[in-house]
């Protein structure tokens, strides 16, 4: 049965903190090199917090972007969704913090913890309510700062992240309106949890001195073993979508993929048989900014004309749970 409405995104934003560490930064803190980075994950620059910056603060700025973007005040928002996973405290959730921040309240506010595939979590929960009717704009955020609970001791990870926020209006469409989400796949898969994970500071291993002294805070990642499943995932999550509403790859316009490693966005791209002119990458400029690469990537796309009205865009993302998911809209 078809929905009664439709989804559209009618305003972006993003923001990323002042202060850049670029390769040869790195070269100074850890037995990395420029040449290594660039290789073996097409980064250069990440943007990263300062001490007193803490998610909300990040994704604020953002949201205040996508609300002049969708020409909306913070009173016509009817539910906040965060994808997040360094959100500003355990809980309460960031999204609350937000709504605090922006002077309203006595509608849902929650956080989503899916990893780097945050925010294609919220959009397609976003796009639930708005398709039933039971709100008119919610705004969708991914945000992350990472650096905070990054081991910068670990060269295996402290090269990769960067700091963030990609905010999104998502909105009900006029019937009239060509710009709609299509379709959303998610999906996760829980045996593999334990390749990427925080481990202390939880209910499994409480902060003790040891669990600080062992680095247990931190991220861990077993980044090779995670590269094929993140293929693997992001193709199967695309080709649901793409099967679903008998399209093929061909009339996809643009593809958004989570920018954690040019070879993976380059491997999915050649799979799915998109021309790579048509793919969108950032991530020499921003590292692994998690639950915000998509919005932050698409607002970019979106302001500087490379997405047009009417294209018809296809994201996929992957990460920590290990989750993964697509979204197919048309702008
Ligand atoms: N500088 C120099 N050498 C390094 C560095 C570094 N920064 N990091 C690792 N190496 C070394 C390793 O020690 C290893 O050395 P050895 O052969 O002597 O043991 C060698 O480089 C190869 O290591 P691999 O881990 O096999 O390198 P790989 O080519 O797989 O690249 C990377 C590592 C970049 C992490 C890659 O596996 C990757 O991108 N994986 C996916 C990560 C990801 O997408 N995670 C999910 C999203 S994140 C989220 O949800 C928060």
């Amino acid at each position: 049965m078809a929905a009664p409405y439709n989804a559209k995104i009618s305003g972006t934003g993003m923001y990323v903190p002042d202060k850049i560490l670029n390769n040869f930064d790195l070269e100074k803190i850890v037995d990395t090199s420029d040449e290594w980075i660039r290789t073996r994950t097409g980064m250069f620059e990440r943007h990263i917090a300062s001490e007193n910056e803490a998610a909300s603060d990040l994704a604020y700025n953002a949201a205040v972007l996508a609300l002049e973007n969708a020409n909306l005040k913070a009173k016509n928002i009817d539910m906040i969704i965060v994808g997040s996973i360094s959100g500003d405290h355990p809980f309460p959730s960031t999204a609350c913090i937000l709504q605090s921040k922006f002077g309203i309240k006595n509608f849902p506010a929650f956080d989503i913890s899916a990893g780097c595939t945050g925010w294609i979590y919220a959009a397609n929960i976003a796009k639930q309510y708005i398709e039933n009717g039971a709100a008119e704009n919610i705004l969708v955020i991914g945000v992350e700062i990472l650096s905070k609970i990054t081991n910068w001791k670990d060269r295996n990870t402290c090269v990769l992240f960067g700091d963030g926020a990609g905010a999104t209006i998502i909105s009900r469409a006029d019937y009239s309106d060509i710009s709609r989400f299509i379709d959303a796949e998610i999906s996760a898969d829980g045996s593999s949890y334990d390749l990427l994970i925080q481990e202390a500071g939880g209910s499994r291993m409480p902060a003790s001195r040891q669990s600080v002294k062992d680095n247990l805070h931190t991220v861990y990642m077993e980044g090779n073993k995670i590269f094929k499943l993140a293929v693997r995932s992001m193709y199967s999550a695309c080709d649901t979508v793409l099967k679903r509403n008998h399209l093929d790859a061909k009339s996809i316009d643009w593809l958004i993929t989570h920018q954690a490693n040019l070879r993976i966005i380059e491997s999915l791209g050649k799979k799915l048989h998109i021309d790579e002119n048509k793919v969108i990458v950032n991530i020499e400029k921003y590292g692994n900014t998690s639950a915000a690469t998509i919005p932050i990537a698409l607002d970019e796309a979106l302001r500087n004309g490379k997405i047009r009205r009417g294209d018809l865009v296809l994201m996929a993302s992957f990460g920590a749970g290990l989750t993964s998911g697509s979204l197919l809209i048309r702008a």
